[in-house]
């Protein structure tokens, strides 16, 4: 018999639900966004977020049973977002999955976000161990080493801004609208990268990341060249922006992948779906031994269907949440 698992995620600003069966296929994959009601603030306000999950969850899930066409009755777990987030907006997920769950006597998973990020990958191949997953998101930059199902060990990560929340603040600095993350990869397509912005590279072996520098640096740039009445493209700051961000993503991760002899590189989060990263991926990874996976543009940002992928790894290896389950805006992997 299939297994089906309904997932909830709304851990940020998209209102999500998703089925899938037997841990690898989609069913419906429901995402009501709420981009438009941040975008004037420049971001994304905790408060909008948590009022918006509100309104739409029960939308979204009766959405997602139409498109399924399937009933609570055919569904095994429900798989939740507890954590890492927004707090309120954690909370809608969370109360949601454990109505759900309990009223109608299934079993309840509490899912981490990053682990759904990497998950979207299985549902295009399955694992092959040891794995490193290169997660790039709004909140993370991560290494993570998995030696089996559920397993991860953080090899190296930020030090200060995540590499999505650097592409949204330099966009901010040159006045694109939020998230700046997709409208700078395609500036960068057709600029040239005619600035040198730091690298850093940080101590040497050392599989850790550092945005802030970069940032400032590109500020700083924007600022003199105002001062001498020069003016850059848009299109060559955005190039040579990304051409830093990605060279010192690229390299530390082609570096661990050697280190760790793992059999499959995977790129995960919001920033997977960057042009020049996939494709400096590619490049690099072209011909080695380690298989290069990246989740299918609709599956980078924030889903349900990525945790309930996550969830189904779960539930197959017995984990199960208690009624107490609660969001965990700091959780840990
Ligand atoms: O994974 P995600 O949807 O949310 C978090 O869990 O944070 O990632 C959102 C982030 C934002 O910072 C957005 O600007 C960035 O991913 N992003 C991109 C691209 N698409 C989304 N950054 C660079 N290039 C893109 N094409
Ligand atoms: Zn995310």
């Amino acid at each position: 018999m299939s297994e089906y698992i309904l997932g909830i995620e709304t851990s940020c600003d998209e209102t999500a639900a998703a089925i899938i069966k037997d841990g690898r296929e989609i069913v419906a994959n429901v995402v009501a966004s709420q981009i438009e009601s941040h975008k004037r603030f420049g971001g994304v306000v905790p408060e909008i977020a948590s009022r918006h999950h509100v309104e739409q969850i029960t939308h979204v899930l009766e959405e997602t049973f139409e498109k399924a066409e399937l009933t609570m009755d055919d569904i095994d777990a429900v798989a939740v977002t507890e954590g890492p987030g927004l707090v309120g907006a954690l909370l809608v997920g969370v109360n949601t999955a454990k109505a759900l769950a309990f009223a109608h006597h299934k079993p309840l998973i509490g899912v981490h976000h990053i682990a759904g990020h990497i998950y979207a990958n299985r549902l295009v191949q399955e694992f092959d161990f040891p794995l490193l997953a290169l997660v790039v998101s709004g909140g993370h930059t991560e290494l993570i080493l998995m030696k089996e199902h559920g397993s991860f060990q953080i090899i190296g990560e930020t030090r200060d801004d995540a590499a999505g929340e650097a592409y949204d603040k330099v966009a901010r600095t040159l006045k694109l609208p939020y998230p700046g993350g997709p409208k700078i990869d395609q500036l960068a397509q057709d600029g040239q990268s005619v600035i040198d912005f730091p690298r850093a590279w940080l101590e040497e072996g050392s599989y850790d990341f550092s945005f802030s520098g970069l940032k400032s640096a590109v500020i700083n740039t924007l600022h003199n060249a105002e001062q001498r009445g020069e003016q850059y493209l848009q299109e060559d700051i955005a190039a040579s922006f990304q051409a830093s961000v990605v060279e010192v993503l690229v390299e530390k991760t082609y570096r661990a992948a050697k280190n760790h002899g793992v059999k499959q590189v995977i790129v995960a989060g919001g920033v997977a779906a960057n042009k020049g990263l996939r494709k400096a991926m590619e490049e690099k990874f072209a011909g080695e031994a380690s298989a290069l996976m990246f989740p299918p543009i609709s599956l980078c940002t924030d889903n349900a269907a990525i945790i309930a992928a996550a969830g189904s790894v779960a539930y197959n290896q017995g984990h199960r949440a208690g009624w107490d389950l609660n969001a965990n805006p700091g959780l840990d992997l």
